[in-house]
């Protein structure tokens, strides 16, 4: 089982430290390799995604990833900034399909901004097309050194688009992963405003066929917004196009009280995975000890479900994280009174002696 570990900046170093903690406690063989990525290897190689990062990404079975970004880095042209190094590994490694579940503690309910009715048991599984969209469309502007046709101009442009085989490979994926569930995929697109969102909605509806025993309905993505935090328990599996489901998979993340307690998965047709925590390298918090490692163990757990066939390990992870939390440990971002504030370091090992 081979792990490249890939920290990055900010928080990142940080909160993948916790979970290659918790996962050399486990008592299984791993060989694990550390190659720096992002404004850390902007640093030192000159680029966020230098060769020999992609070729150990390349050759492991699962990637853990921390976060990269930093506002230092914002006035860099487009291909030397810190993203382009997740991005490109998304599309080198063909990591079509992020999952991001959004699961409400029992023990956090409190801590989301919603009402604890609205959210307590609140179980959804957002997937998002990762390898399409406008993300990957072709951009000419101010930053886009690699195009160039309008340098300074004062004219921004990016291309939404989606081919048929791309919309149809997620779409089985969400009905594959509904189908272990309660059976409903909610696909979520703007097909009244966009031809990509047409192309989205009539794939969804074919592929649908395959799997009667699946219900599939639509959802314009600024209904859906609306309805995440007006009644989000009415959702199961959520299908959508890699902008939307940036946007939602934020906002569901609040549902849960914190950001720092998502973890994501993004799996290629090989079942080779990369695993990160859903939110960013927080330069603000960044060297204080104070970051929620828990998105981070949670995604190691992911990663020992999915890429490294360790089901197992991956339960014992996810009943040691609700133990911590069930004994009152808390990381500033989920903290309420009555519970122990604790650092980014004191989590993970509470979390290994839970283990
Ligand atoms: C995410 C992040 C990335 C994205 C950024 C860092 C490029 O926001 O993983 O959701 O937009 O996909
Ligand atoms: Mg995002």
């Amino acid at each position: 089982m081979k792990i490249a570990v890939l920290p990055g900046d900010g928080i990142g170093t940080e909160i993948v430290a916790e979970a290659v903690k918790v996962l050399q406690a486990l008592g299984l063989k791993f060989e694990i390799e550390y190659a720096l990525v992002g404004g850390a290897a902007f640093e030192a190689h000159g680029h966020p995604l230098p060769e020999g990062t992609l070729k150990l990404a390349q050759s492991a079975d699962a990637i853990l990833f921390g976060a990269v970004g930093d506002w230092k880095y914002d006035t860099l042209e487009r291909s030397l900034r810190p993203e382009q190094a997740i991005l490109g590994l998304r599309k080198h490694l063909g990591l079509f399909a992020n999952f991001r579940p959004a699961i409400c503690y029992e023990q956090l309910v409190d801590a989301s901004s919603l009402k604890p009715e609205l959210i307590a048991g609140l179980d959804i599984l957002i997937i998002r097309e990762l390898t399409g969209d406008i993300y990957f469309g072709q951009p000419r502007g101010r930053r886009s050194a690699t195009d160039g046709h309008f340098p300074g101009t004062d004219e921004g442009f990016d291309t939404m688009r989606y081919s048929r085989p791309e919309i149809e490979r997620i779409a089985h994926v969400a009905f594959q992963a509904a189908q272990k569930r309660s059976k409903r995929v909610t696909s979520v697109d703007k097909a009244n405003v966009l031809e990509t969102s047409q192309l989205w909605r009539d794939v969804m509806i074919d592929i649908a066929r395959q799997y009667p025993a699946v219900a599939l309905d639509h959802m314009y993505v600024d209904n859906a917004a609306m309805q995440l935090v007006r009644a989000p328990k009415k959702f199961d599996v959520v299908v959508t196009g890699n902008l939307f489901g940036d946007i939602l998979s934020d906002e569901a993340s609040m549902l849960t009280g914190s950001i720092g307690m998502l973890p994501s998965a993004s799996l290629n047709a090989k079942g080779q995975g990369l695993y990160e925590p859903s939110h960013g390298s927080a330069p603000d918090i960044a060297g204080k000890g104070i970051a929620n490692p828990l998105a981070t163990i949670l995604s190691a757990a992911m990663m020992l479900r999915f890429s490294l066939n360790q089901p197992e390990a991956a339960d014992r992870i996810e009943a040691a994280v609700k133990k911590v939390l069930a004994q009152g440990l808390r990381t500033p971002d989920i903290y309420s009174d009555g519970s122990t504030r604790v650092g980014t370091a004191e989590m993970g090992d509470a979390v290994v002696r839970a283990l």
